[in-house]
């Protein structure tokens, strides 16, 4: 009985003191899932599109704006940065089903070898996707043929995703185009 009334008191006193101590900041509260509109269990889904990349040309879609520091131009390309638009699509052959867009940031950020950040944002035009968008952020370790690179967050479906993508070069020629697969296993509600 007094060990009940203990433990109760325990936990009566510590709710009291986490709301205590949300009221006293004046700017921070907690939220349940369902208070935010979020379904109580997240999911893991798996997502394979393909992006397809024109090097040259009046369309390029992938184009390096600044160039690298001089003395890595024929090494490591250290400081170069470029910017991407490119459509995703659900198979790995150019015409076949447009299923959103791909923007993105990447810079050239090792000396020693071609390594880039990137910054990728994946926006998604289908059915319930429409309109979301996931955020992949890290390094593109060129010199591997598959690579992983964090997702560092989405909007939409995609609030509180975390997770990882893998991407894999099914055709690269830096004089014209690539095709790149891009495979994402993102936790989400
Ligand atoms: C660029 O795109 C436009 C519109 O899709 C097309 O008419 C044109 O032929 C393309 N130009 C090149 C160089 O691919
Ligand atoms: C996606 O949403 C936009 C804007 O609401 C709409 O114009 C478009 O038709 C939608 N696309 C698909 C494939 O549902
Ligand atoms: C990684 O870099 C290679 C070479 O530039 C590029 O073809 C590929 O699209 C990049 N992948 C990612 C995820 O940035």
């Amino acid at each position: 009985m007094t060990t009940q009334f203990v433990i109760l008191s325990l936990l009566v006193s510590c709710n009291t003191l986490i709301y205590a101590n949300a009221e006293d900041t004046g700017f921070v509260g907690s939220l349940d899932h369902k208070a935010l509109g979020l379904k109580k269990k997240d999911k893991v889904s798996h997502f394979r599109f393909y992006f397809h990349e024109t090097f040259t040309g009046s369309n390029a879609t992938t184009v390096f704006v600044v160039p690298p520091l001089p003395q890595y131009s024929s090494t490591s390309s250290f400081g170069a940065i470029g910017v991407m638009d490119n459509v995703l699509t659900a198979g790995p052959e150019r015409t076949s089903k447009v299923v959103g867009r791909v923007e993105a940031l990447a810079a050239a950020t090792s000396q020693t070898e071609f390594n880039l950040l990137i910054f990728f944002n994946f926006i998604l035009t289908q059915g319930k996707y429409n309109g979301s968008t996931i955020t992949v952020l890290g390094r593109n370790r060129t010199s591997l043929k598959v690579r992983e690179i964090p997702v560092v967050g989405g909007t939409g479906v995609f609030r509180f995703a975390t997770g990882y993508a893998e991407t894999n070069t099914i055709f690269f020629d830096p004089q014209t185009r690539s095709t790149i697969e891009y495979n994402i296993y993102v936790s989400h509600y």
